[in-house]
């Protein structure tokens, strides 16, 4: 069975206490389709967990708005009580009023109720990384973290992080609250997230890489993943095995969470935290 091997791709700090094996998990995919509602087989999707733990992963990425609940609730279900070492990184700030509406809601008093609901449906008494999801453009961002350190001095949130955010959005964040992850979309095809990943690396950030493998119609011609594509299949990977061990060499920042609904996915998933990209071919795939 693979299980993450510790050296490669190594560990990563988030904040001051937590430190966890650099490939994660990623809870977005273990709901219905078009994360809505329940997934059509529930129990599949707690074995994916379990089996997600029993791989070595330890960073598992979820948000209120998966489902919506129904992310938050599977987790706790198949993975409650936790292994001390896992980390459970949550998100706010966005609702889901109906299937196809993903709106921004990051004001303080919904940012509160989401995170207690959040810490209730997780069963903790501290959610280890709490993220903004998304800015709201109709409420101050000060606004919105102010009440995230209100809510981590209560002792509710141990870190905060941020998602959607550009090198600007982030240092205004950092002058509210210490910031200690950044969760962007960036794969092969997306560099789009460059400066901001330059920004973790700089300052002891965690990086986490939304939409990893890429998978996307928007994703899908760009000449580098074309490259990554050829270097796996020469290494012996799938486009998704190659897409992890790319982003895993890029930086050392950089924390993947990968999501899959299927055991298979998971374990090739996992198994390639163990490919290594030398810096040449880094260069070469472009
Ligand atoms: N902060 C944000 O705004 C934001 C936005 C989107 C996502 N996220 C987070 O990022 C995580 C990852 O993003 P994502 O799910 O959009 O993208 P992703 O992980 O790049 O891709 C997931 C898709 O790839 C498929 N897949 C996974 N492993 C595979 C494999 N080995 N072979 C073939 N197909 C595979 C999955 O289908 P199967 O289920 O069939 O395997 C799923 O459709 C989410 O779970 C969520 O936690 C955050």
């Amino acid at each position: 069975m693979p299980t993450i091997n510790p050296t490669r791709p190594g560990s990563i700090r988030i904040g001051d206490e937590l430190r966890v094996p650099r490939l994660g998990f990623g809870a977005m995919r273990i709901t219905g389709d078009g994360i809505w509602r329940p997934p059509q087989d529930p129990a599949e999707a707690r074995a994916v967990l379990r089996r997600a733990v029993e791989l070595g992963v330890r960073f598992i990425d979820t948000a209120d708005s998966y489902g919506p609940e129904t992310s938050e609730l599977l987790i706790a279900e198949a993975l409650h009580p936790y292994p001390a070492d896992l980390v459970i990184a949550t998100k706010g700030g966005i609702v889901r009023p109906d299937k196809p509406t993903w709106a921004r809601d990051a004001r303080p008093a919904h940012l509160r109720a989401a995170c207690e609901a959040s810490l209730r449906r997780l069963r903790l008494q501290r959610i280890d990384l709490y993220q903004l999801h998304a800015i709201d453009p109709n409420v101050p961002l000060e606004d919105s973290l102010g009440e995230l350190a209100r809510l981590q001095r209560e002792g509710k949130i141990r870190c905060i992080g941020v998602s959607n955010v550009d090198a600007k959005q982030l240092a205004r964040a950092r002058r509210v609250v210490d910031v200690v992850a950044v969760q962007n979309r960036c794969n092969v095809a997306d560099r789009s997230s460059d400066p901001v990943l330059a920004i973790c690396e700089r300052d002891g950030l965690a990086f986490i890489p939304w939409s990893p493998l890429g998978q996307s119609p928007q994703d899908a011609d760009a000449p580098p993943r074309v490259a990554l594509q050829r270097w796996g299949r020469e290494h012996g990977l799938t486009l998704q095995q190659a897409a992890i061990a790319w982003l895993l060499a890029r930086s050392p920042a950089m924390l993947p969470i990968p999501g899959t609904s299927q055991l298979a996915h998971l374990e090739a998933n996992v198994a390639a935290a163990n490919a290594s990209v030398s810096a040449a071919e880094l260069r070469a795939i472009g």
